[in-house]
Formats: C-alpha cells, sequence, structure tokens
C-alpha cells in the first residue's frame, strides 16, 4: 500500500520540491496551503490538495492524523509545536523545518543580532549539530525558531527530525538571491564588485537536497536535528560564476577587500565570516547523498525566476525580495561604476 504524507505549505519551495520527491518515490501526497498561489506544475495532477490556514490547529490535526509523514514548512515558534504534541502516536514520522541561522557564534551574538563584522557570529568550520543554539527572549526569528526546536524535542514519543536548511535556492522561491547575478548578466554588466573578495560562504541549500532529506525521514522516523544544506558549500564568486555559466554570460568579477563600501560589492550571501554546516550526521544517520551539488542544481532556480518575471516587473513579482533583502539597493550600477573607476 501506497505510504501517504501531508505537506503543510506544500505549494512552496520546499513543499513543491518535496512532493514531487515523494511522488517520484511512490507516495501518495496532500499538498495543504492556503490557496494563495498556483499549485507548481507537475504536481498539480498526481497531489491531492487541502486548502486551510495552519493556524486552525483542528483542520491540521485532522488532515495529519494517520499520515506516514508530516512536512511542516510553516513552525516558527514554540506554540506552532502544539499540533505536533497532538499527533503522538497518530503520524509516523513528523518533519520540521528550522533554519540554518539558529547556532550561537562562540562570541555570543547570532545572525539576527549581528550589525557588522564586529559582533558577527564566529562558528567553527563546519558548524555541527551539537553547537549551541540561540536561548534568548529576543522574539527575532532565529531565538524563536530555536525555542521552537526545543519544544519539538520535548515532546515525549514524537518521532520528529528537525532539520536546519542554509539559504535555499530551487523554483517556486519567495526569494531568490540569484537574481542579484542574473539582473546584472541580463543589463550586460561587465563587471560585478564582491565585498570579501567573494570569498563569502553561507551555506547554500537545494531544495531537491533539502527534499531528498525529508523523503530518507519519512522512511526512517527518529528523533534528530540535521544540517540540510549543499556540501561543499560554495563561495559567493562560485555561486556567481555558476549562475553565469547557466546563463551563457560572462563577466569579470572584481573581488573588493573587505565590507561592502556604501552598498557596493555588496551581495545576498555577504558575510564577514563563515557560516558553513556539516553534512556528516545526515549521511551517519540516513546515508544521505544529496542529489546534487549547488553547481549542478541551480539551473532550475535560475530558469525559473527567468519564468517568472518574463512579463512582470521583478519588484512586483517578488515584493519580499525587495524589501527583505534589501534588493532595490542591489542595483545601484552608477554608484558600481563610480567605485570600480577609482
Ligand atoms: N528561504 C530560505 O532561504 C529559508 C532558509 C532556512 C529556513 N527556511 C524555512 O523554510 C520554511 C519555509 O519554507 P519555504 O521556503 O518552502 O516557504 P515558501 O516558499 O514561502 O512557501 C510557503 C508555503 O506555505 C503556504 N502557507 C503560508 N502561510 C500559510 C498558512 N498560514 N497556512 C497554510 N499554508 C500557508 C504557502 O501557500 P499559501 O500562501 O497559498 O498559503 C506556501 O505553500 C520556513 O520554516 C523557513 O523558516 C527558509
Amino acid at each position: 500500500m501506497s505510504r501517504h504524507a501531508v505537506i503543510l505549505g506544500g505549494t512552496g519551495q520546499l513543499g513543491a520540491a518535496s512532493a514531487r520527491t515523494l511522488l517520484d518515490d511512490g507516495w501518495s501526497v496532500t499538498i495543504a496551503h492556503r490557496g494563495e498561489r498556483p499549485l507548481p506544475s507537475g504536481v498539480l495532477d498526481s497531489a491531492a490538495t487541502a486548502i486551510l490556514d495552519r493556524a486552525d490547529a483542528d483542520a491540521v490535526v485532522d488532515l495529519c492524523r494517520g499520515a506516514d509523514l508530516v512536512l511542516d514548512c510553516l513552525a516558527f515558534a514554540p506554540a506552532d509545536a502544539a499540533i505536533h504534541g497532538r499527533l503522538v502516536g497518530d503520524v509516523g514520522s513528523v518533519v520540521v523545518i528550522s533554519t540554518a541561522s539558529v547556532y550561537r557564534g562562540e562570541n555570543g551574538t547570532w545572525l539576527d543580532v549581528a550589525t557588522g563584522e564586529e559582533d558577527f557570529p564566529v562558528l567553527p568550520v563546519p558548524v555541527t549539530e551539537e553547537h549551541a543554539t540561540v536561548e534568548s527572549d529576543d522574539e527575532g526569528y532565529s531565538a524563536r525558531k530555536a525555542a521552537l526546536e526545543r519544544a519539538l524535542l520535548a515532546i515525549d514519543g514524537l518521532p520528529v527530525t528537525i532539520l536546519r536548511p542554509g539559504a535555499i535556492h530551487g523554483p517556486h522561491s519567495p526569494a531568490l538571491r540569484e537574481w542579484f547575478f542574473i539582473k546584472r548578466a541580463l543589463d550586460g554588466r561587465e563587471r560585478i564588485p564582491l565585498a570579501h573578495r567573494g570569498e563569502s560562504r553561507f551555506s547554500t541549500s537545494a531544495s531537491v537536497n533539502v527534499a531528498e532529506l525529508v523523503r530518507l525521514a519519512g522512511e526512517r522516523p527518529g528523533r534528530r536535528v540535521l544540517n540540510a544544506v549543499d556540501d561543499p558549500a560554495p563561495t559567493v564568486l562560485e555561486i556567481g560564476q555558476a549562475v553565469l555559466a547557466h546563463l551563457g554570460r560572462s563577466a569579470e568579477f572584481v573581488l573588493l577587500d573587505g565590507a561592502p563600501v556604501d552598498g557596493v560589492g555588496g551581495h545576498p550571501w555577504a558575510v564577514p565570516r563563515p557560516v558553513v554546516l556539516s553534512m556528516e550526521a545526515a549521511r551517519d544517520e540516513l546515508d544521505y547523498e544529496p542529489v546534487g551539488s549547488h553547481r549542478a542544481t541551480i539551473g532550475s532556480a535560475v530558469d525559473w525566476m527567468l519564468d517568472a518575471v518574463r512579463d512582470a516587473d521583478w519588484r512586483e513579482r517578488f515584493p519580499a525580495l525587495a524589501t527583505r533583502y534589501g534588493a532595490s539597493g542591489w542595483f545601484d550600477y552608477d554608484a558600481e561604476d563610480r567605485l570600480l573607476a577609482r
């Protein structure tokens, strides 16, 4: 009999990739979402859908009861663990998406509170799952995710796999960071300045690699926390080279010492110290093998992005990108040209 998975947030980048991976592996899948985005092509014909809001706990529990696998892409705070507490004994395996930003630096800071190089978290390279996470009453994203993880692990008997992705890339992304390079290529920019000599490394996560971890956790329920990133982690220079190569374009990358100057050289992966996660535990625990490297998987994200903006202004199509990542400042070509001329 086919195994059944429920995906909370199934039309998003991780939900869509996981649905496809599970369907290809013979699972039946129900995609739950509020109905505010179109269903991903390729999943439409094969998956069932449920329109609900995750805030409606009774509806979520009713939908998930009896499933072999529940993937929750929509848990952000300790209170969100409550529905999983109600599912103990009624589901085979639960996978909850957390984040790489839960790690606390050896200098006591973390990503949300860092303001620059001085207080940027100092992390071992690579970071393993045993490393300390944020413990704080801070209401920020990372502190609440870390508290969510503790709340999930405190639920007796819950077969929960917590996954910590880095900067996710793939089709259906609401915040495609690669637009930084794609637009420059389309605009014919011949020189692309990169702060920190292009050496910044912030672990990336192909949605198909996270989906493979979801599938394995569905097959092997357990109580565990696992990093969920591309291995090896590319530098930003390698990310830029991969995006341009996929587009069949070339440009000179100008490698600037130090932090961005008046925004020039800044980019969405700019970090003064590496945030690079280990994948040893996933290999040991689940015999995980990645679907592909960053280089091998980035093309589908780029193609999807090009398609998504074909008939639309990128700011309207990706409003979160323009506000959340400061993308409105990414393309100040005048400032860039002035600095490069010096
Ligand atoms: N983006 C990153 O780089 C990154 C990095 C690390 C971790 N994460 C984690 O990844 C998770 C997000 O996954 P994702 O990137 O795949 O999300 P996503 O692409 O933004 O998709 C969100 C999905 O959830 C649905 N949804 C949103 N609010 C809902 C609600 N209240 N009730 C029911 N459905 C709802 C959306 O469809 P509707 O809008 O139609 O409901 C959509 O299907 C989060 O837990 C985040 O912390 C993200």
